[in-house]
C-alpha cells in the first residue's frame, strides 16, 4: 500500500516534541518509521511493540533507537523519565488508560503526543473522512501494481472509541490536555506534564 495515513503526520507529530527534550519512548512502534525520525534528531530513542515480526524487522533497519519486544502495559517503565512519548495508531489497540501508564513516565515538562482513530459515527465523522475514503480508493487501485510490504502491522479496525468518548476519557484522564480533530479518521492529543522541563 502505498498511502500512509500515519506517516502523513510525522512532522506534525515532531513538531510536539518540546524544546531540550533528550530522551524519547516510541509506543507500538511498529517497525520504527518513527522511532527513527526521532532518534535522527538526536534523542535517545526507544522503541516497544508488542508483535515479535515488527520488533525483528525495525531491528533490521538499525537507525539509532533500542527496541523492546513487550506489551507497554507489562513494562515497568521508569517513572518522570520521557521529555518525549509518541503513540502512532497504537492506543486503540490498548485500554485506553494507557495513557496513565505513560503520563506516569513523562518527565516534567515532557509531552505524551497521541495521533489517534476513531471510527465514522456522525455527519462530521463522515466529512473528515471524505478525503481518506477516495485515497484509499485510488490507492487500492495502485497497489495492485505495488508488491505488498514485507512485514504487516496488526490493524484494530473500526477503532473501539469514539471522538466523544475519546474527548470525555482525555478530560478526565489527562486534565489540560487538548484534542483535535485531523482528517483521515484520526485526531491528535497532547498533553504536557506540568511541571517546569528539568534542564540540566
Ligand atoms: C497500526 S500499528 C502502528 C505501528 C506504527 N506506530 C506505525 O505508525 O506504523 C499498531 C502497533 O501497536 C502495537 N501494539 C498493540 N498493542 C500494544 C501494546 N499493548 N504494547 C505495545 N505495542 C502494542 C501493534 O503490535 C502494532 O505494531
Amino acid at each position: 500500500m502505498a498511502v500512509n495515513f500515519n506517516d502523513h503526520y510525522h512532522p506534525l507529530l515532531l513538531k510536539q516534541v518540546p524544546e531540550g527534550a533528550l530522551t524519547a519512548l516510541d509506543v507500538g512502534c511498529g517497525t520504527g518509521r518513527f522511532a527513527r525520525l526521532l532518534a535522527g534528531q538526536g534523542l535517545d530513542t526507544e522503541g516497544v511493540d508488542a508483535h515479535a515480526d515488527v520488533i525483528e524487522a525495525a531491528q533490521a533497519s538499525g537507525g539509532g533507537p533500542r527496541y523492546r519486544q513487550a506489551d507497554v502495559n507489562q513494562l515497568q517503565l521508569p517513572d518522570a523519565h520521557y521529555d518525549f512519548i509518541s503513540c502512532i495508531a497504537s492506543l486503540h489497540h490498548m485500554p485506553f488508560d494507557s495513557i496513565l501508564t505513560l503520563r506516569k513516565a513523562l518527565a516534567p515538562g515532557g509531552v505524551l503526543a497521541v495521533l489517534g482513530l476513531y471510527p465514522a459515527d456522525t455527519a462530521t465523522d463522515f466529512v473528515s473522512a471524505l478525503p481518506a475514503m477516495c485515497l484509499l480508493r485510488a490507492d487500492r487501485l495502485l497497489s495492485r501494481r505495488n508488491p505488498a510490504p514485507p512485514v504487516q502491522v496488526p490493524i484494530v479496525w473500526p477503532p473501539p472509541m469514539t471522538y466523544a468518548e475519546t474527548r470525555a476519557e482525555s478530560a478526565r484522564l489527562l486534565p489540560g490536555s487538548t484534542l483535535r480533530r485531523l482528517l483521515f479518521w484520526r485526531y491528535l492529543l497532547v498533553y504536557r506534564a506540568t511541571e517546569a522541563y528539568a534542564s540540566g
